[in-house]
């Protein structure tokens, strides 16, 4: 991708505010002057999920991770850093020079995800024109969507298409416009066997399947015969960029309406979400026919603790996801049902009612969770006793989920209403049911392995003698290196003559101190650069670093415990502040100091275990080491 100017960075990065960009993903909530939410990269109960608009930095105590508003993309949506770039350009209509196709040497050299997302986005465009500009695709899938009640504003915001019924036609395109074999077969768009290649859409309408932040990362296709023997819909493949069970389909198209309304509707089918969306409700998703996942439930509770299934008449489907309910129920969701009528789906409900008929439907048929399982187990086990004791500790189980004792009171009482039992029955059953999970967690956790198994970072670098002083000094150049390095009381003249920055510059070339580190080193280099250079950088300068690492570490800086007390007001300077400041930096300059003197002497230790040595030398380099380090202890002695 063509390199993006330096300027044209600036200008995103000032123009980008990160709370708006992460509240396109997650909810977040005022807290003092901070935005709360919960993690995008865990699933979590409890928001621990910070953003700092003064800072413009976001940190998960979850997770650990944190950042600028180019690495929350590049971490969650899986972009490059100019991917990072072009998105946030896009957003905010910054125009950006235009983008050149890929080079072979740029797929060559493993770029493949990016060419997946790539071929997808222009397959997708493709089959959209071909639905609209073709004579076969008017013929065969425009009305195909038209006889179904779909409108071209639908059309368009579900950006549907048509896969021609030619064995390769988009196989072709892609490889006479040079787009990467490689990736296209990744994809799973095209395929080649003995005969050749051979697109896997043939003749059938495009459903792309979008990601949060609006991406293609896959497809639905249907035939158009009422009864083909092929399978009804075909899906991509799972591949670098589709992960079937980390989708939810029309979320992109739903997320500003679930945020709004606080509520989102689950639907099973593509064409139930479009038609619900047609007809004004449009905070709806679909989990594209499979039982929930994890990771679909964590994507929308992130959006909303309210979710409302909405299933076909038989049953079956939710039935069948009585599980995953349960799991939903210990997020804390407020999960609820809407049954429809036998031989309705929402698709068919909502194409045959006016929006008024549909949301009125919705608002009277919905019940919670518990009550609906409750009436639905209550049906099938008539009046065997014994399969009604079986039936009264599945529902308990279920009440066991709900993470909070009021809620779970709640839902005995109506359970217990429903079955015509005393609650006190069902308070008891509750407390058998939870004592048994605890004995069950309790016996897990005494098997379980030892605590090695806690993640190991695959690139930790080796910490050498004196890290943690390096970290300190880097921190303190993050967030204090343009602070004045003397209090205005103490010399009004020469009160901003010297930043925290530049002192310890001075401090650190007098000596020819290397920092260990080669991340810190770096940040050093960059900072004696930017010095050199009359530039004192702020923590803003900071976080605007291209490098994802370097972020990490500054935002680190930003968000430690030390400096957590000023994370919320601006800086300004109390003198005894400054004075105290002052301190923090010379002491912290000191320590690396000493620390990089012992690895001098550690290094000298090691000459000695080499043959030929030259002891006078030695003696020399070691009288001169150690007697830098008693001046140092000395100082640092005083300075504590
Ligand atoms: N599905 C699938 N593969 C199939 C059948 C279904 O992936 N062979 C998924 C699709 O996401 C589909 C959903 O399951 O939208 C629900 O399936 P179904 O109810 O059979 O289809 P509808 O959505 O009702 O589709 P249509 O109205 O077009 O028949
Ligand atoms: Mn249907």
């Amino acid at each position: 991708m063509a390199r993006i100017p330096r300027e044209l960075i600036d200008q995103i990065f000032t123009t980008a505010r990160i709370e708006e960009v992460i509240g396109e993903f997650v909810q977040l909530k005022k807290s003092g002057s901070n935005l709360k939410g919960l993690s995008p990269f865990n699933n979590e109960k409890s928001p621990s999920f910070m953003v700092s608009p003064a800072k413009q930095i976001f940190k998960d105590f979850s997770s650990g991770k944190g950042g600028n508003v180019v690495t929350f993309l590049m971490e969650l949506e899986q972009l490059s850093y100019p991917e990072a770039l072009r998105w946030l350009a896009n957003k905010y209509n910054i125009e950006l020079p235009e983008e050149r196709p890929m080079t072979p040497e740029e797929i060559e050299a493993g770029n493949l995800r990016e060419s997946v997302f790539l071929i997808t986005d222009v397959a997708a465009k493709w089959f959209k024109t071909q639905l609209h500009e073709t004579q076969e695709g008017k013929a065969i899938g425009l009305s195909y969507f038209k006889e179904r009640g779909f409108t071209d504003e639908t059309m368009e915001t579900f950006m549907l298409g048509y896969s021609p019924r030619n064995a390769s036609a988009f196989a072709e395109y892609a490889i006479d416009k040079k787009y990467s074999e490689k990736a296209l077969l990744e994809s799973g768009i095209s395929m080649q066997n003995e005969r050749g290649w051979l697109d896997r859409f043939r003749g059938r309408v495009m459903f792309p399947i979008h990601s949060i932040s609006g991406r293609v990362l896959g497809f639905g296709g249907r035939v158009l015969e009422k009864n083909a023997k092929a399978a009804k819909y075909l899906n991509s493949p799972e591949n670098p960029i589709y992960h079937k069970s980390n989708v939810l389909y029309g979320l992109y198209q739903a997320k500003q309406e679930i945020v709004k309304l606080d509520e989102a509707y689950l639907v099973e089918g593509y064409t139930d979400v479009m038609s619900f969306h047609q007809n004004g409700v449009r905070n709806v998703v679909s989990s594209s026919g499979t039982a929930l996942t994890e990771g679909q439930i964590g994507m929308l509770n992130r959006f909303t603790k309210n979710i409302t299934l909405v299933y076909d008449g038989d049953a079956a489907g939710i039935r069948a996801s009585f599980r995953g309910l349960d799991l939903m129920l210990a997020q804390g969701v407020n999960v609820r049902v809407v049954p429809f009528p036998e031989g309705e789906d929402p698709d068919s409900f909502a194409q045959s009612h006016s929006t008024e008929e549909l949301k009125a439907y919705l608002a009277e048929q919905r019940q919670d969770f518990i009550s609906y399982k409750t009436g639905v187990l209550l049906k099938e086990v008539g009046t065997d006793p014994l399969r009604r004791a079986e039936m009264v500790r599945d529902v308990v189980q279920s009440i066991a989920k709900v993470p909070n004792a009021i809620g779970q009171e709640i839902f005995i009482k109506e359970a217990a209403r429903i079955m015509d039992l005393d609650a006190n029955t069902l308070f008891g059953e509750l407390a058998r049911v939870q004592g048994q999970e605890a004995r069950v967690a309790a016996k897990k956790q005494s098997e379980a392995p030892p605590m090695e198994v806690l993640p190991t970072e695959v690139d930790t670098p080796v910490r050498h003698k004196g890290w943690d002083q390096e970290r300190d000094l880097i921190h303190l150049i993050v967030s204090k290196g343009d602070a004045p390095m003397m209090a205005e009381e103490l010399d009004p003249e020469e009160a901003r003559a010297i930043t925290v920055a530049e002192w310890i510059v001075d401090e650190i070339e007098e000596d020819e101190i290397t920092l260990s580190d080669p991340l810190f080193h770096e940040m050093y280099e960059m900072l004696v650069e930017e010095v050199d250079g009359e530039h004192i950088p702020n923590h803003t300068w900071w976080v605007r670093q291209e490098n994802p690492n370097i972020v990490a570490v500054v935002t680190e800086a930003l968000t430690e415990k030390y400096n957590l007390a000023n994370w919320e007001r601006k800086e300004i300077y109390l003198p005894n502040e400054v004075q105290m400041l002052i301190e923090r930096v010379k002491e912290t300059v000191l320590r690396v100091k000493y620390m990089y003197v012992e690895r001098k002497l550690d290094d000298l230790r090691e000459v000695l275990k080499a043959e030929n040595v030259d002891y006078e030398a030695y003696m020399n380099d070691f009288k001169r080491w150690n007697d830098a380090r008693a001046k140092l202890s000395e100082l640092l002695n005083r300075a504590v």
